[in-house]
C-alpha cells in the first residue's frame, strides 16, 4: 500500500534508466514518529542514491531495518555523537527532529523545546553541509524556518533559495477535505494553501480550485471546510490522545515535497508547489517569510508566485493571518539573535 502510494507520487520518467542525477539525502530526527516512515518513503525514491539517518536516539536501528528493503540506494544510520558524519556530502537535509503536540497544545507551545534543537542542527549544517537544501518539518514552522535562516545568515551561508518550510501537509489535507465535500478525486483536486503553518496563518485559496465552485457560495459549508483545513492537525492530536501528532500523513507529505524538489534539482521544469520561504510578497508589512506557490528549479527556489486573484473571504483570512505570522517570525528571529 505504501509502495503504491509513493510510486503514484513519483512520475514515471523518474524511473528512467538514463543515468538520473542521484542525491544524498539526510534525515535529522529519523528515529521519530515522522522520521521513520519518512525515511522508508525516501528509501523507495529512485532519485535518492544515499540515505543518511540521524537521531539522538535509535537511528542506526531504523537504518539497519530500512536497508534490507530491496530497492537500490544505500542507507546509513548515525548515533547522537555522529551528526557531522551524517551531514557530510548531503545535498538535501530534511528535519523532523523535535517534540510533537499533545492535546490542548498549539504549535507555538513547542517553541521552547524545538527552537534550540533546530538552532543546533542548523549550526552543524552551516559548518558541514553549507550548500545543502534544507527542509524544515519541526514545529512551529513559522518560527523554526526564521531561526534556521538567522543561524545561516550569521554563519555567512544563508541562501534563501535553499531553505524551505514544509507546509505540504496543509496542501494534502486541503485536497482531501475539499474532495470529500465536493465528491471529487483528491489526487486531482488542487488547492493552493498560502501563509504559514499553524491555525489562522493557514490560508486555503479555495476560490482558485475549480472543485470548490459549488461550495464557495454556501457560507456554512465554506466556513467549516476552511476551519477543517486550518485545524485538521488537531483532529489527529485528539485521536492520538497524548501519543503525538500527525506522523504518517506528515511522512507522506514530507516525501512528496522532497520528491518535488529532487525532480526540480534534476532539471525537470514546471514544478510549482506551496512552501514557506523567504519571500518578498509581504516584506512591506515586515513579514519576510511566507508560503505561496513556488516554482522549484536546479538551484531550489526558482520563482516565488504572487497570490493571484483572491476572494473577499480570502482577503479576510489574510488579514487575520498576517499579524500572527509576523509575531511567530519575530519570535524565531529574536531567539536566534
Ligand atoms: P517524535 O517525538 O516522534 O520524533 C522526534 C524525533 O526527534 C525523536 O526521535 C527524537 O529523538 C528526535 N530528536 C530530538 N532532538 C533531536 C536532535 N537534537 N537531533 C536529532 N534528533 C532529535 O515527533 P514527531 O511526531 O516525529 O514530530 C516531529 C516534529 O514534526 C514535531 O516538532 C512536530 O510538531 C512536527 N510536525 C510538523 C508537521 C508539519 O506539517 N510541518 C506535521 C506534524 C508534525
Amino acid at each position: 500500500m505504501l509502495a503504491r502510494t509513493t510510486l503514484r507520487a513519483i512520475p514515471r520518467r523518474a524511473f528512467s534508466t538514463s543515468a538520473p542525477r542521484q542525491t544524498k539525502v539526510a534525515v535529522l530526527g529519523a528515529g521519530g514518529g515522522i522520521g521513520q516512515p519518512l525515511s522508508l518513503l525516501l528509501k523507495m525514491n529512485p532519485l535518492v542514491s544515499s540515505l543518511s539517518l540521524y537521531d539522538i536516539r535509535g537511528a542506526p536501528g531504523v537504518a539497519a531495518d530500512i536497508s534490507h528493503i530491496d530497492f537500490p540506494g544505500e542507507v546509513n544510520g548515525y548515533p547522537a555523537d555522529k551528526l557531522e558524519d551524517a551531514l557530510t556530502g548531503a545535498e538535501v537535509i530534511v528535519i523532523p527532529a523535535g517534540v510533537p503536540r499533545k492535546p490542548g497544545m498549539t504549535r507555538d507551545d513547542l517553541f521552547n523545546t524545538n527552537a534550540g534543537i533546530v538552532r543546533d542542527l542548523a549550526q552543524a549544517i552551516s559548518k558541514t553541509a553549507p550548500k545543502a537544501h534544507v527542509l524544515i518539518i519541526s514545529n512551529p514552522v513559522n518560527s523554526t524556518v526564521p531561526i534556521v535562516a538567522s543561524v545561516f545568515e550569521k554563519a555567512g551561508t544563508f541562501d534563501p533559495k535553499r531553505l524551505f518550510g514544509v507546509t505540504t501537509l496543509d496542501v494534502v489535507r486541503a485536497s482531501r477535505f475539499l474532495a470529500t465535500v465536493a465528491g471529487t478525486n483528491p489526487q486531482e483536486t488542487h488547492v493552493p494553501v498560502v501563509g504559514g503553518h499553524s491555525g489562522v496563518t493557514i490560508i486555503p485559496l479555495l476560490s482558485q480550485a475549480k472543485e470548490a465552485k459549488g461550495i464557495i457560495g454556501d457560507k456554512e459549508t465554506y466556513d467549516k471546510l476552511v476551519y477543517r483545513i486550518q485545524y485538521g492537525g488537531d483532529e489527529v492530536v485528539k485521536a492520538k490522545d497524548g501519543a503525538g501528532s500527525a506522523t504518517l500523513s506528515m511522512a507522506f507529505a514530507g516525501a512528496k515535497f522532497a520528491n518535488s524538489l529532487l525532480r526540480a534539482l534534476k532539471g525537470e521544469k514546471g514544478i510549482v508547489v506551496p512552501t514557506f520561504v523567504k519571500s518578498p510578497l509581504f516584506a512591506k508589512e515586515g513579514i519576510d517569510f511566507f508560503s505561496s506557490n513556488v516554482e522549484l528549479g536546479p538551484n531550489g527556489v526558482e520563482k516565488i508566485h504572487e497570490l493571484g486573484q483572491i476572494s473577499p473571504a480570502e482577503e479576510e483570512l489574510l488579514k487575520a493571518a498576517l499579524p500572527e505570522l509576523k509575531k511567530n517570525i519575530e519570535k524565531g528571529i529574536k531567539f536566534a539573535a
